[in-house]
């Protein structure tokens, strides 16, 4: 989602709630170093541009540390979401395969986790019927994150897609019967919406035959820890800002990025988020790299100034991401092999769905 979308949601989110979710969401974490196995994750990005180091401290990171702590996961590359607050798809190809080769560079395991589109697992997309039966017209309008996103993008009218895409993104979620979904603040409303369906479901058709439970989890949101980092300009991260690392880019376009970047006119480094939001940025990137405080990593470069800062920042970015970077160009030099990893997780994709759908259309009685 656009930053906009996010201050606006900040604005008019109900606080109460919010503090409920960092509460479940410290809860799930305790559940989770006792036993993963109860959890299944599914997460996803939109195919809208390629991710960068916001995308990787904020939530990329996060999935590849409980992928390894054991839960099993699943990711959608969302590319029918593409259409809920823009005309045409772009590049989505290319978008898609570059979204890929991030999440396996990064360290998702494809052996283990399911990578998918969801244009490609139709009875995924089926779910969506009956879900949309289960949710009222008031409650779709009232979704502050739709409604915020739809500000954010000027001009724009309500598009039925537009309105509906939580319902989607629920199918999403429940197709696979996943219980665990980490993502930012924002998403929180869709989640509500999403186990919302999964109760009604369950009340309406009640249980799968000889069986005591529902055939849907209640799914909940597992909130990211890390700061969020802000672009290069001191402004919120966002691709049509052009303030962003993309994970794709090389070391020498990093080092020219960061060199253009806003600091202030104070010598001396200091980390003062409130008065200081640019310079404490960019120690925020450099801790977040060395896994050290940011107090620690300005008080060395002290009387430095910004030429040091930014040198800190480049050669920190640079080492961090290395790896990663190495590993997608290698990746990206056999194509054939993506293309059969996407094809694996959307065939394992397909078939959950179809015995989810199967489900569903029993318990709905619509086996002729
Ligand atoms: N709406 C999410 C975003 O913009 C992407 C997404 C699509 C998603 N389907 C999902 C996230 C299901 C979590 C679960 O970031």
């Amino acid at each position: 989602m656009t930053n906009n979308a996010a201050d606006t949601f900040e604005n008019s989110t109900d606080h109460a709630s919010y503090l409920r979710a960092r509460e479940t969401s410290e809860k799930i974490e305790a559940a989770l170093a006792k036993d993963p196995s109860q959890f299944r994750v599914l997460t996803g990005d939109r195919p809208t541009g390629h991710l960068h180091i916001g995308h990787y401290f904020g939530s990329l990171h996060n999935r590849v540390r409980l992928q390894r702590s054991g839960v099993e996961t699943w990711l959608v590359i969302a590319d029918y979401q593409v259409t809920t607050d823009r005309d045409g798809v772009g590049p989505i190809k290319e978008r898609v395969y570059s979204l890929l080769a991030d999440y396996l560079a990064a360290g998702i395991d494809p052996s283990t986790a399911t990578i998918f589109v969801h244009s490609a697992v139709p009875p995924l997309n089926q779910l969506m019927l009956p879900f949309l039966s289960l949710v009222t017209e008031s409650e779709l309008h009232r979704n502050p994150t739709v409604k915020a996103e739809l500000e954010a993008a000027t001009g724009r009218t309500m598009t039925g897609l537009m309105l509906t895409y939580p319902v989607h993104q629920t199918a999403d979620i429940l197709f696979c019967k996943a219980n665990l979904v980490p993502v930012g603040k924002d998403q929180l409303p869709h989640l509500e919406q999403a186990r919302v369906i999964a109760d009604r479901f369950e009340s309406h058709y009640g249980h799968p035959e000889g069986s005591d439970s529902p055939i849907f989890p209640r799914p909940y949101g597992l909130l990211s820890e890390s700061d969020t980092i802000l672009g290069l300009d001191g402004a919120k991260m966002s691709k049509s800002r052009h303030n962003t690392i993309e994970l794709r880019m090389d070391a020498d376009e990093t080092a020219r990025l960061i060199r253009k970047a806003v600091t202030d006119s104070e010598r001396f480094i200091t980390y003062d988020p409130e008065n200081r939001p640019e310079v404490s940025n960019l120690l925020t990137i450099a801790a977040l790299c060395q896994n050290r405080p940011a107090e620690e990593i300005a008080a060395e470069i002290g009387n430095g100034g910004g030429g040091m800062l930014k040198k800190v920042v480049t050669e920190s970015l640079n080492e961090y991401l290395a790896e990663h970077r190495a590993r997608r160009v290698e990746l990206e030099k056999d194509p054939a092999q993506l293309q059969n990893i996407l094809h694996e997780g959307i065939e394992r994709a397909n078939a959950v769905a179809d015995s989810t759908l199967a489900e569903v259309r029993e318990a709905m009685r619509m086996v002729y």
